[in-house]
């Protein structure tokens, strides 16, 4: 079965769910960002880890697609939290309705999201609903410290890390974990997949930041820039900081708290100067590789036959290569 097939399974089981119906204004922004597709990168890492103890994966498509479903309402207050006017191509929802449909319809996805995983077998319900509890709060933690950056001047690679660790990381690593679980792995399996998901977690933060800067917006469905513009304390931006000399410091600072769509333009060009000039881009796909290999030694640890990990391994190698 290859990963077409797991696929085609995830679309199908998403098309079967019923968000509800009045008001309309609460479930059709719903409908609307689930619709817009996205890469169904985490149930598809449910439905892969589950694969690799079990061919039969049926009982893990719908709490694959409680994942999914908690990802895009995270996307949808996220888009609200950094004022994004784009989302996969599309104008975000709280754009096309206002703020507070999208923080409503998002607090329904995350019920459903708990509702979908009681799909659970009884015997693994407690320890899933826990650990998913944990994961969730852990994406607000990150979530909030990426707010709290954006207004700090001084913020180190580490806990820039950590912070994108909680964000963005251990919802993959929760994936992983999950699939493990459900078919029943050696516990010290469910937990070299979790820290091979968190690897590769941080490496697809560290990927989303770049293409920030440096995606083709068609393809990459967000507003190009969008990180520069609010200040966001991203690896690049670090980076930058910590290598520039005193005129592109000056150049960096003199932009800060500017984040008027009017300079946008100037702002993004004069701040993406200051990166090329120091090989930036480079710098960050050499982090990349840094936790794409920490993550493989988790993946290579599993005592498992290589072709039961091997699409998984193929699939990660993709994510870190991505554009959009
Ligand atoms: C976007 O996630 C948010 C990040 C954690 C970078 P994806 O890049 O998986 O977005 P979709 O679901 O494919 O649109
Ligand atoms: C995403 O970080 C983290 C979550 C959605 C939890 P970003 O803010 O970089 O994601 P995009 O770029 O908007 O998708
Ligand atoms: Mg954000
Ligand atoms: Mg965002
Ligand atoms: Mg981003």
């Amino acid at each position: 079965m290859d990963i077409n097939i797991l696929s085609e399974k995830i679309h199908h089981t998403l098309s079967t769910l019923r968000y509800g119906e009045n008001p309309p204004e609460l479930y059709e922004p719903i409908r609307y960002i689930m619709a817009l597709g996205g890469k169904r990168i985490r149930p598809l890492l449910v439905l892969l880890s589950a694969k690799m103890y079990d061919n039969d994966i049926e009982k893990a498509l719908l709490p694959a697609a409680a994942v999914e479903v908690f990802h895009n309402f995270t996307l949808m207050h996220d888009d609200i939290m950094d004022k994004a006017p784009l989302r996969r191509g599309q104008e975000t929802v709280h754009e096309k309705w206002n703020a507070n449909t999208a923080i409503l319809s998002g607090d329904v996805m995350l019920v459903r999201a708990y509702e979908l995983l009681l799909n659970v077998e009884q015997d693994k319900l407690a320890r899933v609903l826990k650990m998913f509890s944990c994961t969730a709060a852990e994406v607000c933690e990150g979530q909030q410290l990426d707010m709290n950056f954006e207004n700090r001047t001084q913020v180190s690679i580490q806990e820039y890390i950590h912070m994108i660790t909680l964000k963005t990381a251990v919802l993959l690593g929760f994936s992983l974990e999950l699939g493990a679980i459900l078919q029943g792995a050696p516990d010290e399996d469910a937990e070299n997949l979790r820290l091979f998901g968190n690897n590769v977690g941080i490496a697809f933060q560290l990927r989303d930041d770049l293409l920030d800067v440096y995606g083709d917006k068609d393809k990459f469905g967000k507003q190009v820039g969008g990180d520069i513009l609010s200040d966001k304390k991203t690896f690049l931006m670090l980076t930058a900081l910590e290598e520039a000399n005193e005129q592109q410091r000056q150049t960096i600072i003199g932009w800060r708290d500017k984040t008027d769509e009017s300079i946008a333009a100037e702002k993004v060009q004069a701040i993406t100067g200051v990166y090329d000039q120091l090989n930036i881009r480079h710098q960050t796909e050499q982090h990349i590789d840094l936790y794409f290999q920490k993550a493989l030694h988790h993946l290579d640890t599993i005592a498992l036959p290589e072709e039961n990990k091997a699409t998984l391994r193929g699939l990660a190698l993709q994510l870190m290569e991505r554009d959009r």
